[in-house]
């Protein structure tokens, strides 16, 4: 038999002899499907002088999101959290439709914070405004090393995606992973070059205890694999102890080397560059920052990482 008993913060627990539900708490949770609907609803909040984040995601949530929702929750009084699979940055249909869709699971996470949360979650049709097609941006070379060569088209619809996001929700500020570090720095451009009035926030990379990065596409790896995935980070490590003793040339090699004599690894690049400009970097210069950029597929899944060489 179940039985209802209050906790103490306004939590329902559940109890029966054998199951213990917490009923999963959060302040106020609304979904938004369209995108006439969210409007209308952050217009009468901008009147009351609201302050509104955004988190852009494409949903299949952890806890990487979930830190930029909070950042989101405690600098604001309302956190947008879009969940939109964007079929213009996919490349590769194969990707596109492996991509996990858990929209309810996500809501459930979201939940469990405390906080104003909408989630604006529309259909292609409707954010797209019937038109599905990205636009042309000058990314000013961003786009042209790394993920860009290995993703033709892909920044255009992240562009074009998080421009219209930006549009439509009109957020203060707008919260991005440093795991998609190159992404992040042509939002932060096009932010600016489009004057949409939005400060775009960093967060850091939040890591599995393993050191792999939380990345929505962990989910799709066997266990197996999500355990040697630790090589990522652990070759990001070793690149940063290295990176005052050995040229440039010679990191590379070795990373390279490594992940040829593991057979379940497949290395797209390893690139050292500076973390301005995103150029590869063939040698240390004075006052300037580097960041190694990591891409590698296993098990059919590309995975992405990145960490800062100096500080
Ligand atoms: O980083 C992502 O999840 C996506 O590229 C973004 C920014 C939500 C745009 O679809």
């Amino acid at each position: 038999m179940l039985k209802k008993t209050r906790y103490k913060d306004n939590k329902l627990l559940w109890i029966s002899p054998f199951v213990v539900f917490l009923a999963p708490q959060s302040a106020l949770m609304q979904r938004y499907s369209t995108t006439a609907e969210l409007e209308n609803a952050l217009r009468e909040q901008r009147k009351k002088k609201q302050k509104i984040g955004l988190v852009p995601t494409m949903g299949a949530l952890h806890n990487g999101h979930l830190s930029l929702v909070r950042r989101s929750l405690f600098q604001n009084d309302i956190t947008v959290v879009s969940i939109f699979v964007n079929p213009t940055q996919f490349n590769d249909s194969t990707d596109l439709e492996a991509y996990p869709r858990t929209l309810e699971k996500d809501e459930a996470l979201l939940r469990t914070l405390e906080g104003t949360i909408w989630v604006y979650a529309p259909e292609v049709s409707d954010i797209y405004s019937g038109i599905v097609e990205t636009k042309y941006y000058d990314f000013k070379g961003l786009d042209t090393v790394m993920e860009g060569p290995n993703r033709p088209g892909h920044f255009e619809g992240v562009a074009t995606i998080v421009e219209r996001l930006f549009r439509i929700v009109k957020p203060k500020k707008a919260y991005f992973g440093e795991k998609d570090y190159q992404q992040l720095q042509i939002i932060k451009l096009i932010s600016k070059q489009k004057r949409l009035g939005v400060s775009v926030i960093d967060c850091p990379i939040v890591r599995e205890n393993s050191g792999l990065a939380m990345s929505s596409r962990n989910q799709r790896l066997s266990e197996n694999a999500r355990s040697e995935a630790s090589l990522i980070y652990q070759q990001l490590l070793w690149a940063k102890r290295r990176f005052t003793t050995l040229s440039f040339d010679r990191i590379k090699e070795e990373v390279a080397q490594t992940f040829t004599d593991h057979s379940l690894f497949d290395l797209e690049y390893f690139e050292i560059a500076e973390s301005a400009t995103l150029q590869p970097a063939l040698e240390r210069r004075k006052n300037k920052k580097y960041r190694a950029f990591i891409a590698v597929r296993i098990e059919g899944v590309r995975l992405i990482d990145n960490l800062a060489m100096n500080e």
